[in-house]
């Protein structure tokens, strides 16, 4: 069976940008695929962070991700912490990676863009995704289309360590990403793509009149100016592509041509997206209190995933030691 690996920060909360994109999708493969998802805490701490709030949403986020659907007995949920094989792998991978490579990276230089001195952390950073799915030598990657780069970046580092040390048959597979048809959602201000750095999100498990208050003022085809104009919903970055997201294709149909002949406004266009969208992310949002109400053991699901996680992580860091002349601790 093949192996997937993805990660998630936990520097924010879970917004359906990340859950359409990618986690979603993880739910979904979690049957067909060897699945590990990491909720990668080392990659947080690239940028300035407060211990405390950190603790708390590596939490969150493992609670998120388990309401949205992973199933600890299906798919190997862990923290990245909890398995020291991670750095112990980026530290051989980063003398195996061209420094051009990481400086051209985009997200190095946005995020590179918005700190007022640069760790060599946030420039390695790539160079621990490519050790986070490469100690699992996992073949797939179900990522966001923001993660393509990176992933070229983890195939290069695949076929350098392949071409110094197993020349024979190589040992670290290239790993390819998987994209879902929502691979770029757009934020509610209807210009930069969902992120929580930039506040456009939608949580994940936000109340139904908080989703309600972002959602009134959300961004719409432009060019519409009043209910008379006739809309374009291929034009409206948000409301449209949430509908295709959340609501039933005859609603989608009813609602393109409610914008097409002027009939609905945008006001009514979002009520309905706001009616699908809530029930969709009910379940979600109840399994997430249940579970925020039992912390401990949400802490030993992640404990018992990361004993898991450690079993293949040993034995790919025995193998490539023994081929790069390192001893191993006793
Ligand atoms: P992050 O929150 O940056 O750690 O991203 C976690 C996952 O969600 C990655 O696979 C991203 O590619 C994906 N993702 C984040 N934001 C979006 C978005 N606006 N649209 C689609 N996928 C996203
Ligand atoms: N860089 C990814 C993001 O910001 C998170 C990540 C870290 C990741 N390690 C990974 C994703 C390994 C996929 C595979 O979304």
């Amino acid at each position: 069976m093949s192996r997937i690996f993805s990660g998630i920060q936990p520097s924010g909360e879970l917004h359906i940008g990340n859950y359409l994109g990618a986690v979603k999708n993880w739910v979904a493969l979690q049957d067909q695929f060897e699945t590990f998802i990491c909720v990668v805490n080392y990659h947080a701490i690239t940028v300035p962070y407060a211990p405390d709030e950190l603790r708390t949403r590596t939490r969150e986020m493992a609670t998120g991700l388990l309401a949205a659907g992973i199933d600890p007995s299906r798919a190997t949920l862990f923290v990245q912490s909890q398995v020291p094989e991670h750095t112990e792998l980026a530290w051989v991978f980063n003398t195996l990676t061209p420094l051009g490579e990481l400086e051209r990276q985009t997200q190095f230089k946005d995020k590179a863009g918005r700190q007022e001195q640069i760790m060599a952390g946030l420039l390695n950073y790539p160079v621990l995704q490519a050790a986070d799915i490469l100690l699992y030598r996992a073949d797939l990657v179900p990522v966001g289309e923001d993660q393509i780069q990176h992933l070229e970046l983890s195939r290069v580092v695949a076929r350098n360590w392949n071409a110094r040390f197993s020349s024979d048959a190589p040992y670290f597979p290239e790993p390819q990403p998987r994209l879902t048809p929502m691979r770029r959602i757009v934020g509610l201000d209807g210009q930069a793509k969902m992120s929580k750095s930039i506040g456009n999100t939608i949580g994940l498990t936000e109340s139904p009149d908080s989703i309600w208050d972002k959602l009134r003022p959300a961004v719409t085809d432009p060019a519409r100016q009043k209910k008379t104009d006739a809309g374009d919903p291929e034009k409206c970055p948000v409301i449209y592509q949430l509908h295709r997201a959340f609501s039933p294709a005859d609603t989608v149909a009813e609602v393109e041509s409610n914008c097409r002949g002027a009939k609905w406004g945008c006001i009514e266009c979002k009520k309905s997206l706001h009616t699908n969208l809530i029930a969709d992310l009910a379940p979600i949002r109840e399994r997430a209190a249940a579970l925020a109400a039992n912390p401990a053991e949400v802490d030993a699901l992640l404990d018992a995933g990361a004993s898991k996680a450690r079993v293949v992580a040993r034995q790919t860091m025995h193998e490539v030691k023994a081929r790069m002349g390192l001893p191993e601790a006793q």
